[in-house]
């Protein structure tokens, strides 16, 4: 019997590093999701540019030239709806969504963050961690929900926090973990969507 792959896309805002590991992924004939669209608020992003190098429809609509949040989320909305998207899944996307586009796509968006939540929802998640003193850091892939960064959680990978480590070498090593624990997470996550 062969399963339809379920149709993801990715929402970005800039270098677009988890969208390519996930577009990488998902070059996989066995793996249950494709990816057919890439949708970016910020032109000229280096993310967009990634994706349709490696045959992804992808397009930015840039939240600028719209007076509402919601007028640009609806924009977006009307792209993935006909790209067919069945999942989304936002990668590094920096904007806070409207209960609108949430409720719009609830039980079907996932996000990943750069922390092990529930600690350090919100930015500067590795200066924080090392502020704290945390012996280990990670990240995270969860539902989205209403509350920013609080969803129900789909994955967590762990990293060490090591002597003389700043956020930009904690950063690189999370973001390491996080192209290995997306793929995955996304993957689990659309075995649900399977017909
Ligand atoms: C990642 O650290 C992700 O966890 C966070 O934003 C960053 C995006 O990086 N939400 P990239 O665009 O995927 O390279």
């Amino acid at each position: 019997m062969s399963e339809a792959r379920v149709k993801v896309g990715v929402l970005i805002s800039g270098r677009g590093s988890n969208m390519k590991a996930l577009i990488e992924a998902a070059g996989a004939a066995d793996y249950p999701a494709q990816i057919v669209a890439v949708v970016c608020n910020k032109p000229g992003a280096e993310g967009l540019n990634i994706a349709s190098d490696l045959g992804v429809f992808a397009v930015a609509i840039d939240h600028g030239l719209f007076a509402e949040r919601e007028g640009h989320e609806r924009a977006m909305d009307a792209v993935l709806r006909d790209a067919g998207v069945q999942v989304i899944a936002m990668a590094g996307f920096m904007r806070v969504l409207t209960p609108w586009f949430i409720e719009a796509w609830a039980g079907r968006m996932i996000n990943i963050h750069p922390s092990l939540l529930p600690l350090y929802p919100g930015l500067n998640t590795h200066a924080r961690a090392i502020d704290a003193g945390d012996a280990e850091a990670g990240c995270t892939v969860h539902e989205v929900t209403l509350g920013v960064d609080e969803g129900p959680v789909l994955g967590q990978a762990r990293v060490p926090v090591l002597a003389g480590d700043d956020a930009a070498s904690l950063a690189a090593r999370v973001l390491e973990a996080e192209h290995a624990l997306y793929p995955a997470a996304l993957a689990a996550f659309c075995e649900r969507f399977r017909q």
